[in-house]
């Protein structure tokens, strides 16, 4: 079985995906990690994030990065955005997704278009989301546990502005697939998400 969870930065994708993955004894990819794996290499290479050549130059990196925590530090999400813009950096990216998808027994998988480009045949499909206030209020308590001095102010603009490139770029947009079950999170406890997303796939499941 193939559990796709898309979603914006901070709806709680990622959480209700490690979930669902314990759930159904299923291993688990975080595709957004890839993506900033490759920020993490065009900074290290000190090449530029807008030019899709120097990207795809990145997307040879070194699989050690994947267990970084530093990988998921706010600065590299942003650049992860940029560079996940480039269509060349998604096709770079495509297999390796899809080959995790596909492994026998199923797996799930949670970013911006699984549902839609890496597993569109995927049994359950899950798009998640919050409002842009809510995710900010979330990441921002995130960053202050971890002793950040970003304001709100500056959360909230840059999930806005990632939640803008993200959507409106042609390569592979955040949009939910059209067989999606849409989750909104916003008023719901971790818990209660996660509730929640079960029931979802346990409906897909006996459909
Ligand atoms: O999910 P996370 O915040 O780690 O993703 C970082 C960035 O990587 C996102 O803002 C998005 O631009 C990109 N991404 C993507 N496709 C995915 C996963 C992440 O474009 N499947």
């Amino acid at each position: 079985m193939i559990i796709a969870v898309d979603g914006p930065a901070a709806s709680g994708k990622g959480t209700i995906a490690r979930a669902l993955a314990r759930h159904y004894g299923l291993p688990h990819l975080d595709t957004g990690l890839l993506y900033r794996a490759v920020a993490a290499t065009v900074l290290q290479m000190e090449l530029d994030p807008t030019k899709e050549a120097d990207a795809v130059a990145a997307c040879n990196f070194d699989e050690q990065m994947l267990a970084d925590p530093a990988l998921r530090d706010d600065e590299l999400g942003k650049v992860a955005s940029i560079v996940s813009a480039h269509p060349l950096v998604r096709a770079a990216l495509l297999q390796r997704q899809r080959r995790f998808a596909q492994q026998a027994g199923g797996a799930v998988l949670d970013g911006r278009d699984i549902g839609t480009v890496i597993a569109p045949n995927a049994l359950a499909k899950l798009f998640v989301r919050a409002t842009p206030t809510i995710r900010a209020r979330r990441r921002h308590a995130e960053l202050q546990g971890r002793g950040s001095a970003a304001t709100f102010d500056q959360v909230l603009a840059d999930i806005r502005a990632r939640d803008q490139r993200d959507s409106s770029r042609s390569a592979a947009p955040l949009v939910p697939a059209s067989d999606a079950a849409l989750l909104d999170t916003s008023f719901l406890s971790i818990e209660a998400s996660v509730e929640k997303a079960i029931a979802l796939v346990e409906a897909r499941r006996g459909s």
